[in-house]
């Protein structure tokens, strides 16, 4: 096994989300390309790395001998994949990420056989209403906290027809799990907590998830042991 991601919580959260015996796959967003580097180096099938600054792209090609044909330099919303693709979305915005999706949704890019891990830096509810209205199916969903922030990251696939309500509710058991695994938790969702409260406009969805937030937030007060 390659160490590549070792010391990358984030990106190794993401890789082990990942099916690994799909047909292809792509680092999207990719940048220094480190996923797209250690998914060659554990020999998954095809890695196609995307960024939309080309020099990047030459730049991992002319050190690691990717070859042209794996390199798409082009926005993210351009690019086309086959049924059976693992797509990595990482290490952008909620806002991004939800366009992105929205294009290829509007192409007829997405089949469900194929997997999305996608771990916004913010606005994650912004995608998870997208993830809602475009019929995408949780799977799998994690938290990991690198360098004094904290990360959500989900495994979800298209489906024709899947309303899952859990887009826009606060999932108490899922927190409690990860509080249970690392007290960051905490701090991400109180952090998440005071920057829903700064917010000027606030759909009745969004109201709801809050409120529902903080009512989890104040129970972890009550439980804590008095010192
Ligand atoms: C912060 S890096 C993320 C690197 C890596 N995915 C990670 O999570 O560590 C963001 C990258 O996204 C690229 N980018 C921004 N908008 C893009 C788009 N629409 N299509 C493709 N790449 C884009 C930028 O050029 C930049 O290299």
């Amino acid at each position: 096994m390659g160490n590549i991601l070792t010391k990358k919580k984030r990106l190794n959260m993401a890789f082990q989300l990942m099916p690994k015996d799909l047909y292809c796959y792509f680092d999207l967003f990719c940048d220094h390309g480190l996923l797209g580097l250690h998914m060659r180096e554990n020999s998954l099938a095809q890695v196609f790395f995307n960024d939309k600054r080309g020099a990047l792209l030459r730049e991992i090609n002319e050190k690691y001998g990717i070859g042209e044909e794996h390199l798409l330099d082009c926005p993210a919303e351009n690019i086309s994949f086959p049924s059976s693709s693992g797509l990595f979305l990482l290490g952008v915005g909620g806002i991004l990420m939800a366009e992105v999706l929205k294009s290829w949704h509007e192409r007829s890019q997405l089949h469900p056989d194929q997997y999305f891990v996608l771990g916004p830096n913010y606005y994650e509810f912004h995608l998870r209403q997208t993830l809602k209205e475009l019929n995408f199916q949780l799977i799998k969903r994690s938290f990991v906290w690198e360098k004094g922030q904290g990360y959500e990251l989900f495994l979800v696939r298209w489906q024709e027809d899947c309303d899952q309500e859990l887009w826009q509710n606060f999932d108490h058991e899922f927190w409690r799990g990860c509080l249970g695994e690392d007290p960051h938790a905490e701090t991400y969702l109180r952090q998440k907590y005071k920057s829903w409260l700064k917010k000027r406009q606030i759909s009745e969805v969004e109201r709801a998830y809050k409120e529902e937030m903080g009512t989890f937030l104040d129970q972890l007060v009550k439980k804590a042991p008095a010192t």
